[in-house]
């Protein structure tokens, strides 16, 4: 079985339903249950006989070595992460504890478990470490987009965590020839997406009549992939990437962000004719220290392991603004009191 950590954040629930519709293999999700999870995601598969739930803290060591021993994972899928970067700019330690600890903690569990498996299993043994793009920082309007050689500058409490446990995950690889593997996607989108990000918050902001913030300009930059492409890819890498390997997981869909919100005010609108969504856009306070560019090369990918998207911008926003319609008790089930006092704190002294 493969065991896989922040299942019930947005991109392992899709990855681990992904994953049980088209494989035989069992899993484990371990996940602590922030305010980012939502187990419900899971309903579908609880009493499936190949999925279990550990509800559990990467940066317990105790925790980590009790579960590993318990399922015995041929290999490890790390998703488990705080990932807002709004959020980590207002408290940035639980930003370092979990994703650079929690990721340090979990390899050392790891680590001592894979020492102690016999030759081949521990030769067979995968950790997948899944990283973002931010690591690399910003890019202008004309530079060549990230490839595994771009340098790690990151630039939000967000992004330098999720860099640190990059090194840690490295070193594991370098230095106890663990087989560890990083991957470092741009932008996701898709089903199941917590509404503090960019297209998740404006579906559930038009429906319900409030106003779509747009920091600064609105003229920066992401590289959107569709959910089930990066689960694709992870699930790649996981198959058959090369140990010590970092892959650039991207979606060829350049956007800027204003863009993409007149893009979803059109795509609503099919769904309540007569119906302006772009009468409620805002320009509110940048993000400090905003990136202003994402885009990545994922030619490596391509080429070596064969993986490309196969989700264009057009089908994947159409097919997610599809789910949060039909899905608008998921949506209040999230929309809890945290929340509410969350959308307060962060747009709430904006001007
Ligand atoms: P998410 O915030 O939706 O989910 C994170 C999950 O991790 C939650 O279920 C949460 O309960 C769990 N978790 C958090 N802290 C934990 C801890 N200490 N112990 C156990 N579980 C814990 O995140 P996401 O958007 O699904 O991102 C998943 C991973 O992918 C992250 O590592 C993120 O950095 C990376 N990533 C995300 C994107 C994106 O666009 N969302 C793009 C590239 C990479
Ligand atoms: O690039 C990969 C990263 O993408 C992941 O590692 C992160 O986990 C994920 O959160 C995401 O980070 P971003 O900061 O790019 O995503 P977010 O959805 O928060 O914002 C996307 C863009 O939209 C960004 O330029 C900020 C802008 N934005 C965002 C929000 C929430 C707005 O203009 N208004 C908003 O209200």
């Amino acid at each position: 079985m493969i065991l896989v950590t922040g299942g019930c954040g947005f991109i392992g629930s899709n990855f681990i339903l992904d994953w049980l519709a088209t494989r035989a293999e069992p899993v484990v999700n371990v996940d602590v249950l922030t305010y980012a999870a939502n187990p419900a995601t899971l309903a579908s598969v609880n009493d499936d006989s190949r999925y279990a739930f550990e509800r559990a803290d990467i940066c317990d060591r105790d925790a980590m070595d009790v579960v590993i021993a318990k399922h015995k994972p041929r290999a490890i899928v790390h998703f488990a992460a705080e990932s807002h970067v709004d959020r980590s700019i207002h408290g940035p330690m639980d930003f370092v504890r979990t994703n650079v600890m929690g990721t340090a903690t979990l390899l050392e569990a790891s680590r001592a478990y894979w020492k102690a498996l016999p030759e081949a299993q521990a030769t067979a043994f995968r950790f997948v470490h899944v990283s973002t793009d931010e690591v690399f920082g910003t890019l202008g309007a004309n530079d060549p987009k990230f490839n595994e050689l771009s340098q790690y500058q990151p630039n939000s409490p967000y992004s330098a965590s999720k860099a640190g446990s990059d090194h840690v995950a490295r070193a594991y690889f370098h230095t106890y020839g663990m087989p560890v593997m990083v991957t470092n996607c741009s932008n996701n989108y898709g089903p199941r997406q917590f509404p503090e990000k960019l297209i998740p918050l404006m579906i559930v902001n038009a429906l319900a009549g409030k106003s779509l913030p747009i920091y600064g300009d609105g003229q920066q930059i992401r590289d959107w992939l569709y959910v089930g492409d990066h689960c694709s890819a992870i699930a790649r890498v996981l198959e058959a990437g090369r140990p010590g390997e970092l892959y650039l997981i991207g979606g060829d869909a350049e956007k800027a962000n204003l863009d993409v919100v007149h893009t979803l005010c059109a795509l609503l609108a099919k769904h309540a004719p007569g119906k302006d969504y772009t009468k409620q856009i805002t320009y509110v306070t940048d993000r400090p220290g905003h990136d202003r560019r994402y885009a990545i090369d994922f030619s490596k990918l391509q080429s070596e392991l064969g993986w490309r998207p196969t989700e264009s911008f057009a089908t994947g926003l159409e097919k997610t603004v599809r789910w949060y319609l039909d899905n608008s008790a998921w949506v209040a089930d999230v929309q809890s009191g945290e929340y509410k006092t969350w959308v307060e704190k962060n747009y709430g002294a904006r001007a």
